[in-house]
């Protein structure tokens, strides 16, 4: 693993552990999020092949970069993240890995692309993240994001995209939904704070915890826009077409091709 970012790569624990059990804890929240990640995995394929190079976009411990790599070996990923546990994780776990390198940067700072190792990549995929934005700093994004991708490229945002013209229909996916995760928590899933408090207790993260809940506290406060204002905003900032490619009774899988 090339390192770009500031941190020190913790050593010690259990890496192949801790993303088994953040796989959980997200899949406690979408149970379909391993049928996400193989989609956006197939668009890569249809639109830029199998030699891509790839932002991880808000990467947290490197899911996506674990399965682009899993999938197509001759891939190189950048992760871009600001949460110095995930990214000890991810950092951890791709030692010695020299596709995969990870970048410690704020996306709301106007200057984070200068961190990059690239200026240009074919594909740019994130996910479960951008909700943690609002609407305008997420607009702002957007426009660094198509800079980024090179003409014919890819971004692929997978994430909640709440239509709010349908009320009744989301309230009744919310109460199926939780219903869901009342069981599975009767079954000893864990919760995102139950997550972080195993992470608070291990004496390598404990460090990069306590530093990231003194950057987001919790979690950041964000927007979740339907999937029609991601594709307007999209076309708006650069790309030639955005629609959905997949979606879930409460996710989206939303492609914009430049
Ligand atoms: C729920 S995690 C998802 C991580 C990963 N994409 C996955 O699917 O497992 C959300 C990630 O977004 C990152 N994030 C949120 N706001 C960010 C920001 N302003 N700059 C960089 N990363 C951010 C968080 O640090 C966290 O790692």
């Amino acid at each position: 693993m090339t390192d770009t970012g500031t941190d020190t790569t913790a050593a010690g624990a259990d890496w192949p552990a801790w993303q088994k059990s953040w796989d959980r804890q997200q899949e406690w929240y979408m149970p379909d999020r391993e049928d996400r990640f193989g989609i956006m995995l197939d668009m890569v394929e249809a639109l830029v092949g199998t030699t891509p190079r790839v932002l991880d976009l808000a990467c947290g411990t490197g899911s996506i970069t674990a399965r682009l790599l899993a999938r197509f070996p001759g891939a190189t990923s950048t992760g871009v993240d600001l949460d110095p546990a995930l990214l000890a994780i991810a950092r951890g776990t791709f030692e010695g890995d020299e596709r995969a390198s990870f970048v410690t940067a704020d996306l709301k700072d106007p200057a984070w692309r200068a961190k990059l190792p690239y200026d240009s990549y074919d594909a740019v995929l994130t996910a479960t993240a951008l909700h943690w934005l609002h609407r305008e700093p997420l607009a702002a994004l957007y426009g660094q994001v198509a800079e980024l991708v090179r003409d014919g490229g890819v971004f692929m945002n997978a994430d909640h995209m709440i239509d709010d013209t349908t009320p009744r229909i989301n309230a009744a996916e919310r109460a199926q939904r939780h219903g869901r995760m009342d069981r599975a928590r009767r079954d000893g899933a864990l919760d995102w704070a139950e997550w972080w408090q195993l992470a608070a207790a291990d004496p390598v993260l404990a460090g990069p915890t306590a530093r990231r809940f003194e950057i987001y506290g919790e979690h950041a406060d964000g927007d979740t826009p339907p999937a029609a204002w991601h594709a307007r905003v999209l076309r708006e900032k650069g790309f030639a077409e955005a629609r959905p490619v997949w979606c879930s009774p409460s996710d989206t899988l939303l492609l914009a091709l430049k």
